[in-house]
């Protein structure tokens, strides 16, 4: 019994264990919704403003992300597709990765997965995290990817802080706060939205299956219960003539 309950509280443990190894900035939750539909919408529509300059995201195909996010054909050509000429093509850019590579010193990823790669709640972190910082040659740095080489894209909309640094008990530089320098557009909760939608659409171009699986296992779970309802009463009915 108590190597029985040890087990379980081992396993209970794990993810906690796991993700704690994963190191680095606590990331900040990011509470998507991949049913939202709107929200998927702003986020394709983020991404293609703010991100196809620089990132593909080479697994989507536009014609199938308008279906998966409620848009109609007409609405996608007009709204999403800048850089592409027919529905069924994938979202490509035109900048050649050396040109990148010259101009940032590493090719920006495609994004197609990046959200099974790094997770949601790092993209959250991620795309909030920002700010200035003097050494770094696009003259901002990152809470969850120090060292970062993109430049903030969004900091127009966010605005631009400054770190304030402080030296831990065991010496360590540690942010403790942030100085706005530049207002933003947006207010707070506004960028949070605005970067909750992106997340949510980088989740499910990494992802797309996960609607339709999610909508097809309620039907199957419906089928079950409609049939386990219809094997009671035939049970019923046979045991009648037993009895
Ligand atoms: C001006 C070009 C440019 C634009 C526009 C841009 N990025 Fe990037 N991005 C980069 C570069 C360069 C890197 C590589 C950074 C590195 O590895 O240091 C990168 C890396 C990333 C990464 C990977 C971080 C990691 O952990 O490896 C994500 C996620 C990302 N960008 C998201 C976005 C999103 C979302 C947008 C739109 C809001 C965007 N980027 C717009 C240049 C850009």
């Amino acid at each position: 019994m108590t190597r029985w309950l040890l087990a379980l509280l081992v396993l209970a443990g794990l993810p906690g264990f796991a993700s704690a190894a994963g190191g680095g900035a606590a990331y900040e939750h990011a509470n998507i919704n991949l049913s939202n539909q709107a929200s998927l919408q702003r986020g394709a529509r983020n991404f293609v403003n703010y991100c196809m300059g620089c990132h593909s995201a080479q697994y989507v195909r536009y014609n199938r992300l308008a279906e998966d996010v409620g848009l109609s054909e007409d609405q996608m050509v007009t709204n999403l597709m800048w850089a592409a000429e027919k529905p069924h093509e994938t979202m490509e850019i035109a900048m050649p990765g050396s040109d990148a590579e010259r101009w940032f010193g590493v090719t920006p990823p495609d994004l197609s997965l990046i959200a099974r790669a790094r997770g949601k709640d790092y993209l959250y972190t991620f795309l909030k995290g920002f700010y200035l910082d003097d050494t770094r040659p696009a003259g901002v740095n990152n809470i969850a990817l120090p060292g970062a080489s993109m430049p903030h894209v969004l900091w127009e909309l966010q605005g631009l802080r400054r770190a304030q640094i402080e030296t831990d008990a065991e010496g360590h530089e540690v942010i403790s706060g942030y100085e706005t320098v530049v207002e933003g557009q947006l207010t707070e909760e506004e960028y949070d939205s605005f970067v909750l939608d992106l997340v949510n659409f980088l989740v499910y171009i990494a992802e797309p299956v996960k609607l339709e699986r999610e909508r097809l296992g309620v039907w199957v779970i419906f089928f079950l219960l409609v049939f386990l309802l219809m094997s009671y009463l035939l049970k019923q009915e046979y045991w009648k003539d037993v009895r």
